[in-house]
């Protein structure tokens, strides 16, 4: 099976991080199809990737945040595409620092987990079934390591969220040792950012892209984190598929 037979859905393509992840998936061949709720940042999308390969890609404008909107998500998706053998899953928001949680109410940690880990639970259960059984399917969550610590004053539910998605890869893994379609983790330690934003401690999501891409290319690991904390990391993602 080549390239030009598989077909990624990018969550969160039309992201900071998901965007340098469908450009190069586009360039190795993939099909890449991505789903946002605001189209003009599809259209932004579509303005971003190569002329060349833009044919390839399929956007939908669609909340996969919701189990229903997840499922009509996939109902048109299935429709234009017909199937889809891979998934990675760049859900979320950049950044989140809006002071200590004494300042905060119970509506912003709701729309803070809803972002990050709620979005990432309704669409792995209504797209993992289309990629579960297949040997040659892949699921890819994108993590960082805000979830770990706070990463600055201010950014407390930013951890709380991010810690969620991190537990929730937790579980993926356990819940399901053995099932055909290959489960990775690429956990982020840095600040991904556009080259023309790169500050000290950011790395470039055309980089990040790359590596995904390479990891969702070669398929021969499963349930393994890749965690990135330098652009050495990156290159050793990228160069061990080539080994
Ligand atoms: N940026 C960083 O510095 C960084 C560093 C380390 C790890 N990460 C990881 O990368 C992930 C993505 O970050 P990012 O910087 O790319 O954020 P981003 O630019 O805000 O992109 C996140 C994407 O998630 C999508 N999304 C969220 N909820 C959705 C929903 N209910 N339905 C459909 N799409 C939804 C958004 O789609 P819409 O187009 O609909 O808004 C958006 O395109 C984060 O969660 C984080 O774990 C990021």
């Amino acid at each position: 099976m080549t390239a030009s037979d598989r077909v990624v859905l990018a969550l969160g393509g039309a992201g900071t991080v998901g965007s340098g992840i469908v450009k190069a998936l586009l360039e190795k061949g993939f099909r890449v199809a991505v789903i946002s709720r605001d189209g003009n940042r599809l259209e932004k999308l579509k303005n971003f990737v190569p002329a060349s390969t833009r044919d390839k890609l399929y956007t939908l404008v669609g909340n996969v945040g919701t189990e229903e909107g997840a499922e009509t998500a996939k109902a048109s998706l299935l429709k234009s595409v017909g199937k889809v053998t891979d998934i990675v899953s760049s859900l979320g928001f950049s950044w989140w620092q809006g002071g200590p949680p004494h300042t905060q109410t119970l509506k912003e940690l709701n729309h803070v987990l809803e972002t990050l880990l709620l979005s990432t639970f309704t669409s792995w259960k209504a797209f993992f079934p289309l990629v579960k059984d297949n040997p040659n399917g892949t699921y890819t969550f994108i993590t960082g390591g805000a979830g770990e610590r706070l990463l600055m004053p201010g950014t407390g539910f930013l951890t709380l969220g991010a810690a969620g998605s991190l537990a929730f890869c937790q579980v993926v893994r356990s819940e399901y040792p053995d099932i055909p379609c290959k489960v990775n983790e690429i956990k982020i330690n840095m600040g991904v950012a556009m080259p023309e934003r790169m500050g000290p401690g950011y790395v470039s999501h055309l980089d990040v892209g790359e590596a995904v891409a390479s990891v969702v290319e070669r398929r021969n690991s499963s349930h393994k984190v890749f965690c990135v904390s330098s652009p050495a990391d990156l290159k050793t993602i990228i160069l061990e598929g080539k080994v």
